[in-house]
């Protein structure tokens, strides 16, 4: 899966993500199972979302759930940076975050569309959202060249304006006079004229839409240079950055928790009670026995075990392949069939907001065609002293080239090359970093896994082994998404439920 795009990412599953999605939209009337689950206990393997789901709406249901979870607080790939966290990763780094209070890094979830699953919990549990601004027409996209590249608005007005010109041309000359046999020819002109802020011509001439290097107020504004030609803009490759919020997992108005993506898991962990998870507990091995399930595992230094009657397991499928467990070769083999993917991001903290002093950038990001991606401005905070932009977010090879670098060395890279796309003030006004590559992060060694769609190993992870259940963003058709951990944690409870 080297070299993965965002496209193809979503290319990967659009059609049951699609037919998931619009399950979703009527699972959020989700019913719990009736309360008829007292006296039965349940074990949770691993306390990120899906598990957490897990044990909270088997507890309203009664069963007595215990959530076992590898790392020092709950959330799994839903992790949010603040002064002070630590983490270590594989290979021994460990940072310690000095981000001012009240800033925050999401270092993996961090937005959620309107549709998702997601904010109907966020609803349940009183977790307050505000809108994430995932595509801006200030931001920037930068390719080629030092400097901060061109405004989306720009290369929108420039793209969409010189094709409608193309289509206007073929069609007035006959060009599609077969495909529009049947009507709408002048239609698609008057579509295309306004489309492409055309004039009565049908030429692209640019226009205040195209945005300016000064805004009009008393007097009219200053127009910005350009267009440049046709095969400029082409040639540009502005185009392959156009098509992102058309998805729809991506388009606007999208959410994010006040205050960092974790306070789902948290208000998650809340409602599941603390004492019914045991954090630092690395499960070691799984036993579906006649009686129930046995679960060992290591907590403090000790090795421990627990037995209940079913098992919900959601750690990462690829780590769930190597642990020792009874429930068959084939179980083994199918998890292995989920290929862990690499992600990473780093949180840059600066002492001044000047994409929004100066650039008017409020929220969104920059892409680019450099190994960083793309930089996310904050969509809280406005105006605030300081902020925290994420410096890369990449995926693919791009991540492991970062994940390869030890944290400084990301820092370093980071910072030089958002130097070449915002100039000096990237370097000097830069206080704090912290990074995560999800590859190098213990108890999840992924960003997140690619199922194997439409095969005998995805069908067979979808059904009970024995008495343990699996769950997680991986068995569902909107992986990389807490949607996706949400409703396959609801599908494991239903099922679980209906043999209990
Ligand atoms: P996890 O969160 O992986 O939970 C599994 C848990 O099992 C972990 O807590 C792990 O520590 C634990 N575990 C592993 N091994 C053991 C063991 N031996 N013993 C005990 N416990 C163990 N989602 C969105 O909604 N919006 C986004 O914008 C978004 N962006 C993302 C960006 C990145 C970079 C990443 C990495 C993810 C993103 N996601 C996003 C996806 C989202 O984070 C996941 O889909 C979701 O958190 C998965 O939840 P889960 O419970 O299925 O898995
Ligand atoms: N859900 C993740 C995110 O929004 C991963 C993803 C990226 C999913 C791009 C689809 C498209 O960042």
């Amino acid at each position: 899966m080297d070299g993965l795009t965002r496209r193809r990412l979503l290319q990967a599953g659009a059609g049951g993500a699609l037919l998931a999605a619009l399950a979703a939209s009527e699972g959020a009337a989700f019913t719990p199972p009736s309360r008829t689950g007292a006296g039965r206990s349940v074990v949770v393997l691993g306390g990120g979302v899906a598990g957490l789901t897990s044990a909270y709406e088997l507890g309203k249901a009664g069963y007595h759930c215990t959530v076992l979870e590898a790392r020092h607080k709950p959330g799994g790939r839903v992790l949010t940076i603040r002064g002070g966290d630590t983490e270590t990763d594989l290979d021994g780094h460990t940072q310690r975050a000095s981000f001012a209070y009240g800033t925050y890094f999401n270092a993996g979830a961090a937005r959620i569309a309107p549709w998702m699953v997601t904010l109907d919990y966020c609803r349940e549990l009183g977790v307050p959202i505000e809108v994430f601004v995932n595509s801006n027409a200030d931001a920037f996209i930068h390719t080629g060249a030092g400097g901060p590249g061109v405004r989306f608005r720009t290369a929108r007005a420039d793209l969409f304006g010189y094709v409608s010109q193309l289509l206007t041309r073929v069609t007035r000359s006959g060009g599609l006079d077969a495909e529009l046999a049947g009507g709408g020819r002048d239609e698609l002109l008057e579509f295309l004229r306004d489309f492409g802020r055309l004039t009565d011509d049908g030429e692209y001439q640019g226009g205040p839409d195209r945005g300016f290097a000064t805004y009009p107020g008393v007097d009219g504004g200053v127009p910005l240079d350009g267009p440049a030609s046709l095969s400029d803009v082409l040639r540009s490759g502005v185009g392959a950055y156009l098509g992102f919020d058309l998805a729809f997992d991506q388009a606007m108005p999208m959410f994010q928790p006040v205050g960092g993506m974790d306070r789902i898991p948290m208000a998650l962990a809340r409602a599941v009670g603390a004492d019914r998870i045991r954090l630092g507990a690395v499960v070691t091995s799984v036993a579906d026995r006649p009686g129930g399930v046995e679960v060992r595992y290591r907590q403090d230094g000790r090795e421990r075990m627990i037995t209940a009657d079913y098992c919900v397991a959601t750690m990462p499928p690829h780590l769930m392949a190597r642990l020792p467990h009874n429930l068959g070769d084939d179980v083994t083999t199918a998890l292995r069939a989920f290929t862990p993917f690499p992600a990473g991001k780093i949180g840059l903290e600066y002492r001044s907001r000047w994409w929004e002093s100066d650039l008017g950038v409020y929220g969104g990001a920059t892409d680019t065609d450099l190994d960083l991606r793309q930089i996310w401005y904050p969509s809280s905070g406005f105006h605030a002293a300081r902020g925290v932009l994420v410096g890369y977010y990449n995926f693919g090879t791009d991540a492991e080239a970062y994940a390869r670098l030890a944290p400084h060395d990301r820092t370093e890279r980071a910072l030089s090359l958002g130097e070449r796309i915002h100039g000096a003030k990237y370097r000097t006004e830069a206080m704090s970093s912290f990074s995560v590559s999800w590859s190098r992060v213990p108890h999840l060694e992924g960003a997140w896994a690619a199922p194997p769609y439409g095969s005998p190993a995805f069908a067979l992870l979808r059904e009970p082994a024995g008495r343990v259940h699996f769950a997680g963003d991986w068995l569902s058709q909107t992986v990389a998404w807490q949607h996706g951990a949400f409703v396959s944690a609801r599908a494991a409870v239903t099922a679980l439920h209906a043999r209990a």
